[in-house]
């Protein structure tokens, strides 16, 4: 359902914006699976409160009527993006909705934060920062995994040298649902893992490809490989599909020096650092420098460690992160330049894949997270 402006007078409940400006008052579009994570963290964090919420579905509204009675709700998405009383909005509805729903509620006067990816094509993109920009507002998308710890643990682990130099990084998400109707799983699954790529690769994405197929429905694929080559060298793959029997979430980098590994399934070590290694080493001093036949593979199978990694909701210290971006003019680490860069890469994929996994060619981009 588009965004359609209301010519009803709106009777919102008008409050002062500086009665309390350390509350971010916060509207809700769409109260799905998502959605009601937001409504719960918003009751629980300090600095937010949940003041309207609107869903198509009359059953998720209840949700939010049952579990949170002093929140306004609606079906129609101009009542939370016309309100007075709201600061920001949280876009959680389907990803063919993003573009449309943001960008009414920038042009309202509303901070964004949208969920991933933030809109289907780059331009849409273009115009949604533009559209922030000019109303100099905060614009955000739920790359949530840059604010998972144990990513930002393995961000500190390279940073720090402890993997040396990054030869790739490989992610897998994969399980059995949930199977959306409006994008495939490449746009579903890999913003995610594309997010991860450029977080913890300090590189520019150079090329990229991608193979897939539709299995369930014609032109929506259940399942993709996507690669991205680095200008470092560095190698980039993700395996997304929401027709496989294991629910896996996995992040490998594989360093000249040492490997790390983040399994977000795992309850206790979510992050391993192996080191573990191999290279190739000359045979004889007379070897060296001279013809491959003399050198020889050695491996090294050290220790394997698992930092203690903070047990802190990733989802939680993102919103708590939009609240102090908006409140107190903190920059934002996944902004609109980070969505776009991640859109940019699937629109390339996607063409890669209706080429039958042509490699292709990116624009160059500003790096970002
Ligand atoms: N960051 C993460 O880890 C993460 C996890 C899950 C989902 N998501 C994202 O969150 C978004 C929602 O996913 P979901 O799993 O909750 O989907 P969902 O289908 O369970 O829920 C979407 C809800 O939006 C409502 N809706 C649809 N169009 C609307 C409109 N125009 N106005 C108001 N409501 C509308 C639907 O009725 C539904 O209740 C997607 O963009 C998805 O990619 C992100």
């Amino acid at each position: 359902v588009a965004y359609a402006p209301t010519t009803t007078t709106r009777t919102a409940p008008r409050r002062p914006r500086d009665d309390d400006v350390n509350t971010l008052r916060l509207g809700l579009i769409g109260v799905g699976y998502w959605g009601p994570h937001y409504a719960r963290l918003a009751a629980e964090l300090g600095e937010t409160q949940l003041v309207a919420a609107c869903d198509i579905s009359q059953d998720a509204i209840e949700l939010i009527r049952t579990r949170y009675p002093g929140v306004r709700t609606s079906r129609d998405p101009a009542d939370v993006i016309e309100a007075n009383d709201v600061d920001a909005v949280i876009v959680s509805t389907p990803t063919s909705t993003h573009y449309t729903l943001s960008l009414a509620a920038l042009e309202h006067g509303k901070h964004v934060l949208c969920e991933k990816p933030l809109a289907m094509t780059t331009g849409e993109c273009d115009e949604l920062i533009a559209a922030a920009d000019r109303a100099g507002l905060v614009l955000s998308v739920g790359h949530t995994f840059i604010f998972n710890p144990g990513i930002r643990m393995m961000r500190e682990l390279i940073a720090d040298g402890e993997v040396g130099r990054v030869l790739y990084c490989h992610t897998i998400r994969t399980g059995l649902g949930p199977i959306r109707t409006d994008v495939n799983a490449l746009w579903d699954l890999a913003p995610h893992d594309l997010s991860i790529l450029f977080y913890l690769i300090d590189s520019n994405p150079v090329a990229a490809l991608a193979t897939g197929q539709a299995f369930l429905r014609k032109g929506f694929e259940d399942v993709a490989f996507l690669h991205v080559d680095f200008e470092s060298g560095a190698m980039g793959a993700a395996h997304v599909s929401w027709l496989d029997p294991h629910k896996v979430r996995r992040v490998t980098v594989v360093g000249d020096r040492r490997m790390i590994v983040f399994d977000d399934v795992e309850p206790v070590e979510k992050v391993k650092v192996f080191d573990r290694g191999a290279s190739y080493e000359a045979t004889s001093d007379e070897g060296r420098g001279a013809d491959f036949e003399y050198f020889k593979a050695l491996i090294r199978d050290g220790d394997i460690y698992a930092p203690k990694v903070p047990g802190t909701e990733p989802l939680r210290v993102q919103l708590a992160h939009f609240a102090d971006c908006c409140l107190h003019g903190a920059v934002p680490e996944a902004d609109g330049a980070s969505a776009r860069r991640v859109v940019s890469l699937l629109e390339t994929a996607t063409a890669s894949l209706r080429a039958g996994g042509m490699p292709m060619p990116l624009e160059p981009a500003p790096l970002g997270r």
